[in-house]
């Protein structure tokens, strides 16, 4: 197992980074050279999609510190937003400290949706379905034979009446370690003209459902209040003031939606760095959170009895460790290595781990002393960069212009001005 700590990472070289990341994870010389080049080359990418131009890499890196029931994991992330890594990494240390993620996943099954129009009788069409259950999940498992020897397969049906002279059958389908997409719609296709059949009506849309709320992720963890003092606030002001910021978001559709976001800063890297859809995560995450008719958080907090802080996360996620662009893209299948998973479904307890950390992070920051003060720090890189510093100017300039407060572009050019000694008048004639 590789411990998910390594202490002082963030402040190596990217050289010295990469080198521990190709021994911790085995990794061959073309293996750590496609990390420098995205993952892809232009063949690759031509093959991918349509009308390609070219390729747009983004940086990739480790969240630290995890672990999910009792094991340790370094969790690929992808993303271009300063602080998502460095706040999930500081997070999970913490909770680490009450024992690290709990977490459970439901089989993978995903949900294949067969519309019917123009029912005559949507009663005596959603009885005539069922009444033929045996005989359609047989139709359904013969579409997906390979489904079936890798222990797959339909797991159950549903029928709804949506009125309107309109039914819709639900194929419940246990994908095993595929995300599912094309699985669940060769199924739709294959069994809907029987239920035309049977219903009477007219085949409409034959697809997956995202909201793929029987393949749910819980997390939990337990945080000490001593783990969360900050040397100004004690730990219990600390816990208490995340417990109100989850009741604000639980009251509060407005703050649930920043607050779910603050979440999938977490999953989203994960999914797109072991080459998942990302899209159907967002989709599935803000249904499911949208379910009862009101659009809650999908993680909360409270006190416990023994004063700890507890955590809970529940989420819908749709996320594949075989097929997909893993095939093909070598930074997605380097993602896929280095998360150490051997399944989907404990990929998914990964990045639900990963979002939980970030919910934490953005909620212990937000109830104390603001998200601004760290987040600018990180970001004032950014803006040393897009004012043109190179190597080593980028911390200096980043370090000046975050130490006077003002992290913008114009204070950038003139810090970095400043460094490079130009002289005044020209300083003025520049800025
Ligand atoms: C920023 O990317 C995410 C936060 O807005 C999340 C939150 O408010 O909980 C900080």
């Amino acid at each position: 197992m590789v411990s998910s700590r390594i202490p002082g990472f963030y402040k190596l070289s990217l050289d010295e980074r990469q080198r521990i990341t190709g021994e911790r994870f085995d990794l061959t010389a073309v293996e750590l050279a496609s990390l420098d080049r995205g993952g892809i080359d232009r063949d690759t990418a031509d093959k991918m999609i349509e009308n390609v131009v070219g390729s747009y890499t983004l940086p990739f890196a480790l969240g630290l510190n995890l672990q999910i029931n009792g094991r340790d994991y370094l969790a690929p992330m992808v993303v271009e937003e300063p602080s998502v890594v460095a706040a999930a990494s500081n997070a999970s240390r913490i909770i680490r400290e009450g024992g690290g993620f709990q977490a459970e996943s439901d089989e993978p099954v995903m949900i294949s949706q067969v519309q019917m129009d123009h029912v005559p009788d949507t009663q005596v069409a959603c009885a005539a379905v069922l009444a033929h259950k045996t005989e359609l999940l047989a139709l359904a498992d013969a579409a997906v034979p390979n489904l079936l020897r890798r222990g797959g397969g339909t797991r159950g049906l549903e029928v709804r009446d949506l009125g309107d002279g309109m039914i819709v059958v639900h194929f419940l389908i246990d994908c095993r370690d595929a995300m599912g997409a094309n699985l669940v719609n060769t199924v739709a296709e294959a069994v809907a003209d029987r239920i035309a059949q049977l219903s009477g009506g007219q085949v409409g849309l034959r697809i997956l459902s995202n909201l793929c709320d029987k393949r749910c992720v819980r997390i939990r963890c337990s945080i000490p209040a001593a783990a969360l003092g900050d040397g100004t606030l004690t730990g219990e002001a600390v816990r208490d003031g995340i417990v109100r910021a989850s009741r604000f978001a639980e009251a509060d559709p407005y703050r649930a939606a920043t607050h779910n976001k603050g979440i999938m800063n977490g999953i989203d890297p994960v999914v797109i760095a072991t080459g998942n859809d990302w899209r159907a995560a967002e989709a599935g995450a803000h249904a499911f959170a949208a379910r009862t008719g009101v659009y809650k958080p999908l993680c909360i907090w409270r006190k416990n009895e023994n004063g700890n802080l507890d955590g809970f996360l529940e989420i819908p996620l749709a996320l594949g460790v075989v097929g997909g662009p893993a095939r093909i893209h070598k930074g997605a299948a380097l993602g896929l290595k280095m998360s150490g998973v051997s399944s989907a479904q404990d990929l998914a307890m990964l990045a639900a781990s990963v979002g939980m950390a970030s919910n934490f992070a953005a909620l212990k920051a937000l109830a104390t002393d603001g998200i601004q003060r760290g987040h600018m720090a990180l970001h004032a890189r950014q803006v040393a960069v897009a004012a043109g510093a190179l190597g080593d100017e980028v911390e200096r300039v980043a370090k000046e212009i975050h130490g006077g407060g003002h992290v913008t572009l114009d204070a950038a050019q003139a810090a970095l001005l400043l460094l490079r000694k130009v002289p005044a008048a020209e300083q003025s004639a520049t800025l």
